[in-house]
């Protein structure tokens, strides 16, 4: 059986989905490897280190892909309709793709996936169960990001973080804000505490304002009946009524214009995300305040923020950069990478040293997407309804 890793196209994409760690350790389960030339290049990590760890490096994507049985990436492939290089078209019917495929955004990649007869799995879709932890990508990814988000504001910033007191005056700690405290948030919560930051945070989950106070934030949200509703049973945030928005708006307004640093990380699976703040609110923050925006691929939290770009409205920088985790590509593909592997292992009978998709699998029905030219994820099926928040 062969496994492929092909390079990453896509702009901004420097992460790659295979380390010589996990190269080890997919050949450890009997499968051959093979890594296109330069596949590791974002992500510091040299052909020769992915050949000494014993896999086959091919010169082109077209031959590394020709006849893999599997086939791990990062991002989505591009496909002819995107006018790139046509990704999807070098897979082999039959073939399995592993990949966070951002199928919510992407429903004509679904399609053309089911099409083409490959077996996709969107890695984004595991389940928040305990079995699938090692293989959770969202948390992997989410971890790194808020980290970067911390350090993208720090950067921007005119002060200091930290108080400090000298000869020549007292600097006030820097006062931030996050908004969203999953697995992002409350790494940016540990992050700019570390920092020497005075952090608050708010969310819709009660879940998290413990979370929250136990990483040394205080906890500031609307915390009405529709508030103790908000998880899903899948841990996940729901859409909220306009009438909580209106609430959490005027709270978010009193809030915001005493932070200095503001970074959102509010998302609610398969929707847009929720706007947080609004122009109005930006104006009323001090000039030289950051807000790092970590939703701005999903729309965005924060209504002035534009995705790839650092701006500059109402004297406040807006930081919208673009696939954050990649932003830290070594560590991101090291995590991202050892998140294949272990769920590889769902995929692969050890005894008779085959493939096989056990379509009762938990993990593996939250996460398959298509499979002998259907679209087999209930939410996607061409029967489903309009999907709902994933996890509901
Ligand atoms: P996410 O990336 O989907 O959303 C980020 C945060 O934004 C969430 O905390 C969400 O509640 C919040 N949010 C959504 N709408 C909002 C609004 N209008 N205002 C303010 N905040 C809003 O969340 P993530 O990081 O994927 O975590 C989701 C859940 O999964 C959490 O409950 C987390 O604890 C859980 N989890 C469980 C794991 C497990 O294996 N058991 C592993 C990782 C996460």
């Amino acid at each position: 059986m062969k496994l492929a890793i092909p390079k990453e196209r896509r702009a901004n994409e420097a992460r790659v989905a295979a380390t010589p760690d996990t190269v080890k350790r997919l050949k450890g389960l009997g499968l051959e490897v093979v890594v296109e030339a330069g596949a590791g290049e974002g992500a510091s990590i040299p052909d020769r280190a992915f050949a000494d760890a014993g896999a086959a490096i091919a010169p082109d994507a077209k031959t590394a892909l020709a006849d893999a049985d599997i086939v791990f990436k990062v991002a989505r492939p591009l496909t002819a309709a995107e006018g790139g290089p046509d990704e999807l078209a070098l897979l082999k019917p039959g073939a399995i793709l592993v990949a966070m495929l951002d199928p919510y955004r992407n429903k004509d990649l679904v399609a053309a996936l089911a099409e083409k007869g490959v077996a996709a799995f969107a890695m984004e879709l595991a389940p928040r169960i305990t079995r699938a932890q090692s293989m959770d990508v969202l948390s992997s990814q989410a971890n790194l990001a808020g980290y970067k988000a911390v350090l993208d504001a720090a950067a921007e910033f005119g002060r200091a973080f930290p108080m400090m007191m000298t000869a020549a005056g007292t600097i006030a700690p820097a006062k931030v804000m996050i908004m969203g405290v999953g697995v992002a948030g409350l790494q940016a919560i540990a992050t700019a505490r570390r920092l020497g930051a005075v952090v608050s945070a708010t969310d819709v989950r009660p879940a998290t304002k413990e979370q929250v106070e136990s990483l040394g934030g205080t906890f500031i949200a609307v915390e009405d009946e529709e508030f103790k509703q908000a998880q899903t049973a899948g841990g996940y945030a729901k859409e909220m009524s306009d009438e909580y928005k209106k609430k959490q708006a005027a709270l978010t307004a009193e809030t915001i214009k005493k932070q200095d640093i503001v970074i959102t990380t509010a998302l609610i699976p398969g929707r847009p995300a929720p706007r947080l703040i609004s122009e109005e609110m930006v104006a009323t923050m001090k000039p030289g305040s950051v807000i790092v925006d970590l939703a701005v691929e999903a729309g965005g939290n924060c209504a002035l923020s534009e995705p790839g770009k650092v701006v500059v409205k109402h004297g406040v920088k807006i930081v919208g950069h673009l696939n954050v985790p990649g932003r830290l590509a070594v560590d991101a593909s090291a995590l991202y990478a050892r998140n294949l592997f272990n769920f590889v292992g769902l995929l692969i009978d050890k005894k008779e040293g085959a493939i096989r998709i056990d379509a009762e699998d938990e993990i593996i029905k939250g996460t398959l997407l298509t499979r002998d030219g259907r679209i087999v994820h209930p939410a996607f099926a061409p029967s489903a309804a309009p999907s709902g928040a994933g996890g509901a």
